[in-house]
């Protein structure tokens, strides 16, 4: 539900720990007093994630944080958007809340995960398409791949590579090939047998060739054979295990009217100014994340250039250099949000707990013309190695998200 701000500081005053030293403090920014509340706002159990999230990304966040937030701050039928989306988090929780969607990525991977699971298609259409796709049990693919894949296993995934290239080359590309290669794409490489490859790190951090050759070394072993089209049914099912009807529903209709963008954060004409109801991101932290190391693998299956994920993406190595692009990045913000629109920037604690990056974002969002409102700080009181938060916890910043409220003035 949405509400001004004198409505939204009282309720966020009443989900933070009365009786905790600090739990709600005034802080001081550009000479402007702003309420800072520590509480436990959403955590992972209150509210179970929807199973469409199941999608490993780096640096994502949970969809607890975005659903808070677009749940205090706007209506159905508001646009709900996100510069920095990565797996598309807060674009699929705003959908599942009947909210329009605007989503951006420099990251083109970015969009592969998103767009299937807004249009997402019955379970019965992707199994009846992945029993008709063709496999060429002789195809190899053109780099070597043999210490991660059984033959068999890459012969079925360089299929796969060339019927999707064929048919987005084709302008046939639909949404259960889409889904197919987003499943795909998630399946590629990762720690337990519901991957294609032989045992290697997470998903989301595919190491080189290399470092796999030693790790297989180490362990003693050998890409086994892995049938990807039962590991591409199982995925999808546990994707959609969760998904009512009603869901599903308003999952498509925000398909047809989102607007999903692959540009860096400081220029996306393609939105319209005074558009967006809720802002709700994460952006690239100060530690240095190579998305495109990470995802050489994931880019050679979608056939994107590595170094053009590389280029894209913005890499700052010091606070300087990330205010500066905070500073055009929040230009933006401001012209896309709508009077009285929101802005929730989480910034995470860095380099040990000792840079909060709330002290950059608040001024640079002050200067951008944006009010601030709040700063958030959500915490889970229980931990399994401390029963209160405490010094220790905080300095660690474990299971800690750093938020910053900022309202553009209606
Ligand atoms: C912390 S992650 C966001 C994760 C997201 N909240 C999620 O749940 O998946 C930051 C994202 O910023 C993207 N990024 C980096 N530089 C960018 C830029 N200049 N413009 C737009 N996106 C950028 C990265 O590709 C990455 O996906």
């Amino acid at each position: 539900m949405s509400r001004g701000v004198e409505g939204v500081l009282r309720f966020l005053e009443s989900y933070s720990w009365p009786h905790s030293p600090g739990a709600v403090e005034e802080i001081e920014v550009e000479g402007k007093k702003l309420p800072r509340f520590v509480g436990e706002f959403w955590t992972a159990k209150q509210r179970q994630a929807h199973s469409i999230h199941e999608i490993s990304y780096r640096a994502c966040f949970k969809p607890q944080l975005p659903r808070f937030f677009i749940e205090l701050l706007t209506e159905p039928g508001d646009t709900v958007y996100d510069p920095f989306c990565g797996r598309g988090t807060t674009a699929v929780e705003a959908a599942l809340l009947g909210r329009r969607v605007i989503a951006n990525d420099a990251n083109p991977l970015s969009r592969v995960f998103l767009t299937p699971r807004l249009a997402v298609p019955e379970i019965s259409e992707v199994e009846r398409r992945l029993k008709g796709l063709p496999v060429d049990y002789g195809a190899r693919a053109e780099l070597d791949l043999s210490m991660f894949y059984h033959p068999r296993t890459e012969a079925e995934i360089v299929s796969l590579r060339s019927y999707l290239r064929d048919r987005s080359r084709q302008g046939l590309e639909d949404h259960v090939d889409s889904w197919i290669r987003m499943v795909a794409t998630n399946r590629l490489t990762g720690h337990s047998r519901g991957f294609f490859s032989v045992y290697t790190l997470p998903p989301n951090q595919a190491v080189s060739p290399s470092k796999q050759r030693e790790i297989n070394e180490k362990l003693g072993q050998v890409p086994e054979y892995r049938d990807t089209k039962a590991l591409i049914m199982r995925k999808s099912r546990q994707l959609l295990r969760d998904l009512r009807p009603e869901e599903a529903e308003a999952l498509r209709k925000a398909a047809k009217e989102a607007i999903i963008i692959s540009k860096d954060a400081r220029e996306t004409s393609e939105i319209p100014s005074d558009s967006v109801h809720l802002t709700v991101t994460s952006p690239p932290f100060l530690d240095v994340v190579q998305y495109h190391e990470d995802n050489w693998l994931r880019c050679w299956f979608n056939d994107i250039e590595k170094e053009l994920v590389a280029s894209a993406i913005t890499l700052t190595g010091s606070l300087l250099e990330w205010r500066r692009f905070m500073e055009e990045v929040f230009g933006e913000l401001y012209r896309v949000t709508r009077p009285g629109g929101w802005v929730a920037f989480e910034v995470g604690e860095v380099r040990g707990g000792k840079v909060f990056l709330e002290d950059t974002v608040l001024p640079i969002g002050i200067r951008s013309g944006f009010r601030a409102v709040a700063v958030l700080i959500n915490r889970q009181r229980f931990t399994k190695t401390s029963r209160i938060w405490g010094v220790e916890n905080q300095l660690k910043g474990t299971n800690t998200n750093r938020i910053v409220l900022l309202r553009k003035e209606g």
